[in-house]
This record gives structure tokens, C-alpha cells and sequence, in this order.
């Protein structure tokens, strides 16, 4: 087991496959400004929700070792797919403190009123033991119509959140909810919330979008708590104190600072990192 960085003033890393972590990151700022954080965009390898079970538990294991050398105090995985997929195993070999993210099943059951709620998610996501035990365990009097996202993360990935093609997608996906009753959709995947006013052209009001980043952040905040791991204002590397945060990308990372910009207004300078991990190292040469 590796040991955590154990000082409040370190940071916390956050990780996505790619851009979509950013709608998390925005609520973690917003609930922790003392906070320093790093955050990763895996956008090399994405959208996972195309890769095999064991391609996303191996890029998630090395970027969240990544993360811990580079002294991170706890890892948010802001990243249903790989939370999905890989939490139980993260949780086993690091010891660091470690909040994940899954679709909001149980507030999309307290609120709806028809009965009916959607859930856009990957295919990973909808078809994981995880997702299948939500369900079970909050939505026993709720229909739940399932719905992958496809091509979605690939549209917020190249900074599409509202082109024409982009909202036809959307809508073939969205209106069969609505003719089936539902008044409720779950943003299962943390790049959908960027399409939310994609899908508010769409739905209007007839739909509550269930968006978790907000619940995610608050449970960072009782994590770090139970942990002692607060970092205080005085710390000075969070938020309010001008280091909004180091971002990190496995691509050439105009995307994310393009997405940071334009949907979060910060300008970030992005590092292009390199994390090998078994199944992308490159073979040795001869
Ligand atoms: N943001 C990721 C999620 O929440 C996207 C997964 C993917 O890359 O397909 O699931």
C-alpha cells in the first residue's frame, strides 16, 4: 500500500478520462475554496466508455498513483465510468482518502413525480454490477429508462456543447423519456452536465436534471473532515488565493483550457503529463 500525503495543505486530485471532471471540479471550488487541487483529464485514452473493463481499471489504478506522488491528500475519481468499473479496486491498493461518483439514482427517486425517470450514462456505467445495486437499492417503485450516451463525451471532448448535430443526438436520446412519462433525467456521466443547456433547448421544464458534482464536493468536504485533511485559508494554495489549480492532460491539452475558459472562466495553464500504465506502455525497443 502506498502511504498518502498526509498534510492539509496538500492538494486533492481530481481524475476524468477527459474534460467532463471539470463540472465536479467546478462545485469542489466552489464548496472548498481553501482547497489546492490537481486535476487530470485522461484525454489521450478517452471516452472509456468504449475501452474494456480492464483498460479502464488500469489507466485508473496509474493515474490515481499518479496523482498520490505528486502528493495529493485524497483522489476524487470524477469519473462515473471509471468509478463504476474500478473504485473497489483503487480502494484496495491506495490508501489514500477516495470519493468516486455514480449516477444520481437516488435523488432522481425522491423527486420525480411520474414515476419515471431516465438516466443518461455510459455503456459501461449502465451495465456495471455498481449501477445495477443502485438501482435496487433506491428505485424499487421507479421505472428507470436507461439510455447510453453515445457520442456524447466525444462532442463535450471537442468542445461541442451546442452545435445543431449535437442537439439531434441529444434529442433522440431525451424525447423517447418524454413520450414515456419521464420528469426526470439523470446525468449519469460528468460530462453531461456541460450539455445542460443543450438539453434544457429540448426538454424545457419538463424534466429535472439531476446533476450529483455538488453532492460529490459535499462529500469530499465530510471525507477530508473525518480525515483531519481540511486545508485552512491560511494554507494559501487554494482557490482565494490565486492557484485556482494545476491542471494536467494526457493529450496536448487545448481542450481543456478551451472547456475551462469558456465554461468554468478560468484561464488554465495546461501541463501535457505522461502516465504510463501496463497497457499503454510503449514496447521496448528491440
Ligand atoms: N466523464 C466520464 C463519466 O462520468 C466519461 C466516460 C467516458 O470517457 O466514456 O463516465
Amino acid at each position: 500500500m502506498n502511504a498518502p500525503a498526509s498534510s492539509c495543505a496538500a492538494p486533492i486530485g481530481i481524475f476524468d478520462s477527459g474534460l467532463g471532471g471539470l463540472s465536479v471540479l467546478r462545485a469542489v471550488r466552489a464548496q472548498l475554496p481553501a482547497e489546492s487541487l490537481i486535476y487530470v483529464a485522461d484525454s489521450r485514452y478517452a471516452p472509456y466508455g468504449k475501452r474494456d473493463d480492464d483498460f479502464i481499471a488500469d489507466r485508473t489504478l496509474a493515474i490515481c498513483e499518479w496523482l498520490v506522488a505528486q502528493g495529493a491528500k485524497a483522489l476524487v475519481v470524477a469519473c462515473n465510468t471509471a468509478t463504476a468499473q474500478s473504485i473497489a479496486l483503487v480502494r484496495e491498493r491506495l490508501a489514500v482518502p477516495l470519493v468516486g461518483v455514480e449516477p444520481g439514482i437516488k435523488p432522481a427517486a425522491a423527486l420525480s413525480k411520474s414515476r419515471v425517470a431516465g438516466v443518461l450514462a455510459t455503456q459501461v456505467t449502465l451495465r456495471s454490477a455498481r449501477f445495477q445495486a443502485l438501482i435496487e437499492r433506491h428505485a424499487a417503485d421507479l421505472r428507470v429508462l436507461c439510455q447510453p450516451g453515445h457520442g456524447l463525451v466525444e462532442a463535450v471532448e471537442r468542445c461541442d456543447v451546442n452545435s445543431p448535430a449535437l442537439v439531434e443526438l441529444l434529442r433522440g436520446y431525451v424525447e423517447p423519456m418524454l413520450e414515456a412519462g419521464a420528469d426526470t433525467l439523470v446525468l449519469g456521466c460528468t460530462h453531461y452536465p456541460f450539455l445542460d443547456a443543450a438539453i434544457r433547448s429540448i426538454v424545457g421544464e419538463r424534466m429535472t436534471l439531476v446533476d450529483t458534482s455538488v453532492a460529490i464536493a459535499r462529500q469530499l468536504e465530510r471525507v477530508l473532515d473525518q480525515h483531519g485533511l481540511r486545508a485552512q485559508p491560511a494554507d494559501g494554495a487554494g482557490a482565494t488565493a490565486g492557484t485556482p489549480a494545476r491542471f494536467c492532460s494526457t493529450s496536448d491539452g487545448a481542450h481543456l483550457r478551451t472547456l475551462a475558459a469558456a465554461l468554468l472562466g478560468i484561464d488554465a495553464q495546461v501541463e501535457c503529463v505522461s502516465i504510463p500504465s501496463p497497457r499503454t506502455r510503449e514496447p521496448e525497443a528491440a
